[in-house]
């Protein structure tokens, strides 16, 4: 990869604000991210695919503290609080002290897991992102949502919880397989579907060069979802309005997954179905045209993203499945909807009939 230079995001939040860089070559740059450390105890938590490739790179700018590290087992099965009691056992075997600071090394499921073990181990230390996965770069490692899954839903257990930095070193993205980076961009086009014309005309321009991973395409790319994500938990850090319409598809998508026993679909590829459901749903509400859903739908084709419910899940099911969302409250759905490129909107008592007739028509 050429050498190109590194962004610097700030998520303003007081004395709380930190840093997101992005950039090549970041994971060896320790000069940089050791400045956040305040102590002298880290535990790196990672797991079994991406610590053979990167934990050697990174144990080299953590010469001279006390650390060790946690490996989970690799999938979203493990996003559990079976592995957050081990985790914070490791942190008790450290000796970890009110300023250890835990490293997530790896994609969402390593970041989630590792900011809620921070946020419990002495009722709250620092840690810092290390994105490994285009998804992780671009949502989850930034905002300061952290939590675990139990079998009746995903993300049902968590904290908002901030790092102290997040440190996007894109060259990891090169061991990425296609299908995870492929997940990543739906999480792209989703920040740009929400809010940004702008950047969603721009990403319709960079379709070739976002496939081939062209390092500055990608740079951009990343930091103009970030610097939108940002600007959003900046304004409403704990989803008490705005924030909430960073879940477009979201409602549809976990349901999905979840149906999907976690297995059958990324989580990327979940929001990616999610969001198309969500513009024919605002379709059919009078809220918008079909001529927005084709040009979202002819986007995520292009970038080689899945548009449908996948066969044998069934509408009954998903809709009660999305009964368990977060967001629902008194009984009743409140879904992000969406009046075209650049305009989501939040809205509640999404009557279950409008939900079902959509779930049950193929396209
Ligand atoms: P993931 O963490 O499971 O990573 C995807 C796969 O890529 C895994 O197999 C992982 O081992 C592998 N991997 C990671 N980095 C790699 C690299 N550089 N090279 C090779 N392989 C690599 O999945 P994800 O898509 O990163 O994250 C999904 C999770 O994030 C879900 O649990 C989701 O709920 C959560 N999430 C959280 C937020 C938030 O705001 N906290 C937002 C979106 C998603
Ligand atoms: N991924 C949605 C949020 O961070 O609020």
């Amino acid at each position: 990869m050429n050498m190109t230079a590194v962004q610097t995001i700030d998520v303003v939040l007081g004395q709380r604000s930190y840093p997101v860089w992005i950039g090549p070559g970041l994971l060896d740059d320790a000069a940089r991210w050791r400045r956040v450390l305040r102590g002298r105890h880290v535990l790196v938590l990672s797991n079994t695919t991406v610590a053979p490739l990167y934990l050697e790179r990174l144990s080299q700018g953590l010469q001279g503290l006390t650390w060790s590290s946690f490996l989970l087992d690799d999938g979203e099965a493990h996003k559990s609080f079976a592995n957050v009691g081990r985790a914070l056992e490791a942190l008790g075997q450290l000796g970890a002290t009110r300023d250890a600071c835990v490293i997530a090394l790896g994609g969402g499921v390593v970041g989630d897991l590792a900011g809620f073990t921070a946020a419990c181990w002495m009722r709250g230390i620092d840690f810092i992102q290390i994105p490994t996965t285009l998804l992780a770069m671009v949502d989850s490692s930034v905002g300061g949502k952290t939590g675990v899954n139990l079998p009746t839903g995903k993300n049902l257990v968590g904290a908002f919880h901030q790092p102290r930095a997040v440190v996007a070193d894109i060259v990891t993205l090169e061991t990425l397989p296609e299908r995870e980076y492929r997940a990543g961009l739906a999480e792209v086009i989703k920040g740009a579907a929400i809010g940004d014309e702008a950047f969603f005309n721009w990403l319709e321009q960079q379709v070739e060069a976002l496939i081939a991973r062209e390092p500055t395409v990608l740079i951009e790319a990343i930091a103009r979802k970030v610097r939108y994500k940002a600007g959003v938990v900046s304004r409403d850090e704990t989803e008490q309005g705005e924030r909430a319409l960073l879940n477009l598809g979201h409602t549809f998508g976990h349901a999905l997954e979840t149906a999907g026993g976690y297995t059958r679909l990324l989580h990327g590829e979940g929001v990616a179905i999610g969001m198309v459901l969500a513009a024919r749903l605002s379709e059919r509400l009078g809220m918008s045209d079909a001529t927005h859903t084709a040009r979202l739908q002819h986007l995520l084709q292009r970038l080689g993203l899945p548009m449908v419910i996948p066969t044998a899940m069934d509408p009954q099911q998903l809709l009660a499945l999305m009964r368990l969302d977060k967001k629902n409250s008194a009984g009743q759905l409140r879904l992000i909807l969406w009046r075209g490129v650049g305009h989501a909107e939040i809205v509640s008592g999404v009557d279950e009939s409008d939900v079902l007739a959509v779930l049950q028509s193929p396209s």
